[in-house]
């Protein structure tokens, strides 16, 4: 009788138990769709642009045997999303008039979409193949490190991956390309939003090494869609400084690559524009970062500080996606909240991550900015007494 009415539940639970480790890897679909064994099928390479009818990009072979670079798989169709043989892939580069993902997106550079290409809208990373942005060209990187040690992160060199680059375990890899950075990432990418560990590259937050946060899933996946649909960022209430005796030539360099020091997205910025970030002092020196502490009065404006509660900082109290804060603790669930005195100014409050249809990247048009002006949104939606 007993094990009559237990072995049902059991099997529902021992299904479950499958059923839930299945769905924990993110990639699904037959292995063909995006490998290549040899890079040969009937004499002819698989891994080409639209070989066998397959929209990929790049050519020749590629690490990990796929059968595309990045762009191969995420710049490939006219819409935010793709599904390439029962895998939904997030697209940053595409025409779609419905919005772009959170990350923005690298067809405003070209001019595939927006008001017209200019290398002022974004990153302009060499899988673009669109040249550098020529008035940073050969040069260090805006706000970037000038010692020699971190030469090789010049402008030319930009890219998704590796050293140069944001995704993936970023770290010398000699004559290494992009998917060795990211080894180990896709078929490993956890089925959970809330991701507070962040000390590989698999588990931070989109794949950018030691960043936590709470990625957005469900059907809104990968979009800031509106103030109760959008990814939660993670951010701190002072900026570390970046010098050797504070310990950053060991904790922004790791065994994972270099990431950012203090978890925050605005301390990934920071591995590249550290200038903009720092507290003053160390590395940098006394006239770069936001000032010796985290409160006003600033030289740079900050980032990683709390909106304070008080002046016209209380007024922002319904989170906009035009001006996002992060959040001190990774929070278990999506807010449309903003709650001053806690919440956080961050590079993501004014920036797109990729690219955006506005110089410098921001996520407005700043000449629309005019105090006085009884404008919105921008800066005025936390400088709320300026309009
Ligand atoms: C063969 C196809 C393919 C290639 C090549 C590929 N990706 Fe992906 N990527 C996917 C798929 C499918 C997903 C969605 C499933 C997932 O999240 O793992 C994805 C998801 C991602 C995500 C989002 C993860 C998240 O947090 O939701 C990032 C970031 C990413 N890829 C970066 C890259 C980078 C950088 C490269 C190049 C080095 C690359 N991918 C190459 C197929 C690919
Ligand atoms: C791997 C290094 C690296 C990281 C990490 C990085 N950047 Fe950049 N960034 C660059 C380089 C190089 C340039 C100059 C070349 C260009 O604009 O294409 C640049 C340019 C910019 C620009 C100016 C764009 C323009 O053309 O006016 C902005 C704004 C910016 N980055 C913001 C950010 C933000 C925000 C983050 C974090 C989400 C970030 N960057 C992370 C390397 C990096
Ligand atoms: C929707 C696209 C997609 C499908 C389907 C897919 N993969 Fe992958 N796989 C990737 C991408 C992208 C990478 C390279 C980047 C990485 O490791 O995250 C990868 C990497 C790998 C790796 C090396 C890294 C690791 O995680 O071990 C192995 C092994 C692998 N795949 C095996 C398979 C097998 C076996 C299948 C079929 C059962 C399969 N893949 C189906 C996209 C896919
Ligand atoms: C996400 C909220 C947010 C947005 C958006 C924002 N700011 Fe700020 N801003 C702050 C906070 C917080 C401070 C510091 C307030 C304090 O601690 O007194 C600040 C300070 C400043 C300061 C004074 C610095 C000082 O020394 O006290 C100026 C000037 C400023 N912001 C201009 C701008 C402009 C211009 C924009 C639009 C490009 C903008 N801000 C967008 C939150 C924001
Ligand atoms: C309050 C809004 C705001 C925040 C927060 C912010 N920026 Fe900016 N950023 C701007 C504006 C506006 C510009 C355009 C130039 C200007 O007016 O200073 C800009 C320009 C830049 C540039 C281009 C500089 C050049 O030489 O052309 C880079 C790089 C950049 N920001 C990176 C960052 C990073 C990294 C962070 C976080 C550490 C950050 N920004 C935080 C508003 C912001």
């Amino acid at each position: 009788m007993l094990i009559k009415f237990f072995m049902p539940l059991f099997i529902i639970f021992m299904f479950l138990v499958l059923f839930y480790n299945f769905s924990d890897a993110k990639i699904t679909g037959p292995c063909v769709n995006c490998h290549t064994m040899h890079n040969s099928q009937n004499n002819a390479a698989m891994a080409t642009y639209g070989a066998d009818s397959k929209p990929w990009k790049g050519s020749g072979v590629n690490p990990t045997l796929v059968r595309g670079n990045c762009l191969g798989c995420h710049g490939i169709g006219t819409s935010k999303i793709v599904n390439i043989g029962g895998s939904d892939v997030p697209q940053v580069y595409h025409a779609d008039a419905s919005g772009d993902l959170a990350g923005g997106n690298f067809a405003y550079i070209t001019g595939t979409k927006g008001s017209g290409a200019s290398d002022r809208k974004g990153h302009n990373v060499y899988e673009l193949n669109n040249g550098p942005d020529p008035l940073f060209n050969n040069t260090v990187i805006p706000g970037g490190f000038k010692g020699s040690g971190h030469r090789s992160i010049i402008i030319t060199n930009l890219s998704c991956c590796v050293e140069e680059g944001c995704h993936g375990k970023r770290m010398e890899m000699s004559g290494i390309t992009n998917l060795y950075a990211m080894k180990g990432t896709h078929h490993k990418n956890p089925d959970i939003s809330k991701l507070d560990v962040a000390d590989q590259v698999y588990n931070s937050y989109r794949f950018l090494t030691g960043v936590k946060g709470f990625e957005n899933n469900g059907t809104y996946k990968w979009q800031n869609k509106d103030a109760s649909s959008h990814n939660e960022y993670f951010g701190t209430t002072t900026p570390p400084i970046y010098n050797y005796s504070g310990g950053c030539i060991n904790s922004c360099h790791s065994a994972n690559g270099l990431r950012s020091v203090n978890n925050t997205i605005s301390g990934f910025c920071g591995t590249c524009h550290g200038n903009f970030h720092t507290l003053s002092g160390g590395y940098y020196g006394n006239d770069a970062g936001i000032g010796s502490t985290n409160h006003s009065p600033f030289q740079r404006h900050p980032t990683d500080i709390v909106l304070p509660s008080t002046g016209e900082y209380a007024g922002y109290t319904a989170y906009s996606i035009e001006a996002p804060v992060a959040r001190i603790t990774v929070p278990d669930a999506i807010s449309s909240i903003v709650s001053p005195g806690s919440d956080i100014v961050m590079c993501l409050s004014c920036h797109a991550s990729h690219a955006s249809n506005y110089p410098s990247m921001l996520r407005w048009d700043y000449t629309a900015m005019v105090a006085g002006g009884g404008g919105s949104g921008g800066c005025f939606t936390c400088h709320t007494q300026k309009k």
